[in-house]
């Protein structure tokens, strides 16, 4: 069945977005990545380029291989250009109002066949397959940032997602080099639920004054060998991200652990988001 994806779109070319889209156009897919902002639609485009052109300088890939990849990959600002898909992965902002726009947009412009995930971290994949009238066929896919290259792709199934569709997309996973887990809708899924509570500890851990940032980060990349301290992986995921879960994880489940730490909430209101600001525990200007 995953032979007959001939094509597949990615909505949205955000950081994740234009990830997903290098990972399936590696592994051969073909891949239409749609992004309606055209300065964001460009961003996109280059992050492909420069993510491709480093695997070439790292002698990681060659330079046909390169051309071969770039050349399964289409870029477009209208969504109608996925009328065709067999398969599309939406990966905008977090917000309701924007995945309701996007899914309604998908259910009426793709066939019937389409399969349509989402690669939410905090919101309900129920409530985004209620957008449309195809929820047999809307499942979570969540990638982990950089998604060239984390091996986890969580496989997000609500009641109504057939089992089909949730084989297909696992098939999907491992066609594209991840290593799938199928997980049930609850806030964080998985990773998150266990993952996005560490960073947020590690950010009252700093708010406490308990240790500097440097410090924080060194006791853990020493400590547990983790490749990256909590505060640098806070950063790299961006904090508005990370907020969003630790708030869904307190709305589902009211347990202290899941409480926000005041100073990412600070942070994330005066726009200190992380790498992608410029600014977050660390600058980057
Ligand atoms: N895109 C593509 N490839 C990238 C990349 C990117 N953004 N960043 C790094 N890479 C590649 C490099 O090209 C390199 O590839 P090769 O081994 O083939 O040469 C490899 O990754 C290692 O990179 P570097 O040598 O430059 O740097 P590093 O060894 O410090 O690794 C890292 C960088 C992969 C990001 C590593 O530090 C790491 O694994 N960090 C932890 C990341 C993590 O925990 N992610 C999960 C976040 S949670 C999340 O995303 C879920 C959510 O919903 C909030």
């Amino acid at each position: 069945m995953v032979q007959e994806f001939n094509k597949v779109g990615v909505v949205g070319l955000g950081t994740m977005g234009a990830g997903i889209v290098e990972v399936f156009a590696r592994a051969g897919f073909h891949v239409t990545g749609v992004e309606i902002d055209t300065s964001a639609l460009e961003r996109g485009q280059n992050h492909v380029q420069t993510s491709l052109e480093r695997a070439v300088s790292k002698g990681k890939l060659t330079a046909e291989e390169q051309g071969a990849i770039m050349g399964r990959i289409a870029f477009s600002s209208t969504r109608e250009d996925l009328g065709d898909a067999d398969f599309v992965v939406e990966a905008v902002p977090e917000r309701m109002d924007i995945k309701r726009d996007v899914f309604t947009d998908l259910d009426s412009i793709c066939p019937p066949g389409t399969i349509l995930a989402t690669n939410t971290s905090s919101l309900s994949v129920t409530e985004i397959a209620a957008l449309t009238r195809r929820q047999e066929q809307v499942v979570g896919l969540h990638f982990f940032n950089p998604a060239p290259v984390m091996k986890l792709a969580e496989v997000v199934g609500t009641v109504n997602t057939a089992p089909g569709t949730l084989e297909v997309v696992t098939e999907v996973a491992k066609r594209i080099g991840k290593t799938p887990v199928t997980v049930t809708d609850r806030a964080g899924f998985v990773a998150n639920a266990l993952l996005v509570p560490y960073l947020n500890h590690a950010a009252s851990v700093y708010e406490r004054g308990i240790a500097s940032r440097e410090e924080i980060d060194t006791a853990i990349t020493k400590a547990a060998e983790f490749p990256m301290g909590p505060l640098t992986l806070l950063d790299m995921v961006g904090l508005d991200v990370s907020l969003a879960v630790m708030e869904v994880l307190w709305e589902e489940f009211r347990q202290p652990r899941y409480v926000p730490s005041p100073l990412l909430r600070r942070m994330v209101s005066a726009g200190l988001l992380g790498r992608k600001s410029g600014r977050g525990f660390y600058d980057y200007s």
